[in-house]
């Protein structure tokens, strides 16, 4: 059991906060570096999951690289010891001064998603005297089973080049003097369970490379993005994704020319079963249907279930005396600051502490200050040790 929580201890925070178990993150560090060690396979750690400093270090610690989405996510993977070969920049909208900040510091890759973003790197690099190596995101239209928010590989969202515009996007690489093309980049959707989508992917993508063998131009590296999904259901049972199924999908079906690397960008999947929302009851209140566990975290805390409907499972650490239904409720004033619906809890008093569960992705990098709330603080479980 990973998530053996030292209760007393954790009593004596201060709540609400995140907490990590980091035992948990070492070993899917460990398994995830196993699997894709078999087929060489690249990995990036999408910062955007969680860009906690202790975080970015174990995963460095891993080998992997880092997979930014604006000029501090660089800034910050450099800090955190990534070495610059490994740090890729990705992202629909980047500004001038995050472009010079990849620039200055020689990354690995600018993943493109438009000509005229090409254009703009082509000339701060020309300025420079820099040559930026560039990958280009392409939307490959191939739908992942997921929510609507966060799927991005469909020809209606903002992300990547259309398949009918890459010739000549192509094109104008070619004209560009301080644009080196690298690689051709894919990302479908995030909390991906049906491994059907990846095989899609692959399917696309061996379709696309006919077009690269045509023009002799052929990418050496193939990142076929992230997306893999977690059991927010079964988060003791299933505390990591079966990443051997994952990557054996891309062995199985992803047909590569030679020298070509494939390089992943997984964000989900490494962190969010090591994190735990940390929250006591403040009061509990008797509602018409359904009574109210009225919690110290709220949204500006774990913004997920407001924003995406997202289900979290919530214990209770503290109580072990007989099953009522609570609405878990936090202190915002928005009725969509709710983390669960007659959620099924021992009986609750004041003063037990709550646990949200599998929160370590897009947990506490969305948390905000709404109501003029403080951040919440994250404790790691080697300092209660
Ligand atoms: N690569 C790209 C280009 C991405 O856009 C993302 C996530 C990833 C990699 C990492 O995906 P992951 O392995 O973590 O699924 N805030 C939402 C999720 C947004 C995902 C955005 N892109 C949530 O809380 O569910």
């Amino acid at each position: 059991m990973y998530n053996t929580f030292p209760i007393e201890k954790l009593n004596k925070v201060e709540t609400p906060f995140y907490y990590y178990n980091m035992r948990l993150l070492d070993n899917t560090l460990k398994v995830i570096k196993q699997e894709a060690d078999k087929y060489d396979y690249h990995i990036h750690y999408a910062v955007k999951a969680n860009a906690n400093k202790r975080i970015l270090e174990r995963v460095n610690a891993f080998g992997f690289g880092a997979d930014c989405v604006s000029g501090n996510e660089v800034s910050a993977s450099l800090a955190a010891g990534f070495p610059n070969s490994k740090v890729v920049f990705a992202g629909v909208g980047k500004a001038d001064k995050e472009i010079i900040t990849g620039l200055e510091n020689d990354i690995a890759c600018f993943n493109v998603e438009s000509i005229p973003e090409l254009e703009v790197i082509d000339e701060i690099a020309a300025r420079m005297k820099k040559t930026a190596r560039v990958a280009l995101r392409i939307n490959p239209n191939v739908k992942a089973n997921t929510h609507k928010y966060i799927t991005t590989g469909l020809e209606e969202n903002k992300f990547g080049i259309y398949l009918w515009d890459l010739e000549k996007v192509l094109d104008k690489v070619k004209q560009l003097d301080n644009i080196k093309f690298v690689g051709i980049h894919f990302h479908i959707g995030s909390q991906i369970n049906d491994l059907d989508s990846y095989k899609m992917l692959c399917t696309r993508i061996n379709e696309l490379q006919e077009l690269f063998v045509k023009r002799r131009n052929i990418p050496t590296i193939i990142n076929v993005g992230g997306g893999l999904g977690i059991d927010y259901e079964n988060p003791d049972e299933n505390p990591m994704p079966d990443f051997e199924a994952f990557f054996k999908i891309f062995d199985d079906f992803l047909e590569l020319k030679k020298g070509q690397e494939v390089h992943f960008e997984l964000g989900r999947s490494v962190v969010g079963q090591c994190g735990t929302l940390m929250s006591k009851v403040l009061y509990v209140k008797e509602g018409i249907n359904t009574d109210f566990a009225i919690i110290d975290a709220g949204m500006s805390d774990l913004i997920r279930p407001a924003l995406y409907q997202a289900y979290h499972k919530i214990e209770n650490l503290t109580s072990e005396h007989e099953e009522n239904k609570y609405d878990v409720v936090g202190p915002i004033c928005e009725s969509s600051d709710c983390f669960g619906k007659a959620v099924s809890l021992p009986a609750t008093v004041r003063g037990d502490l709550i646990a949200i569960r599998s929160a370590g992705a897009y947990g506490e990098v969305m948390a905000n200050q709404y109501n003029l709330r403080p951040l919440p603080i994250a404790i790691y479980s080697d300092e209660m040790e």
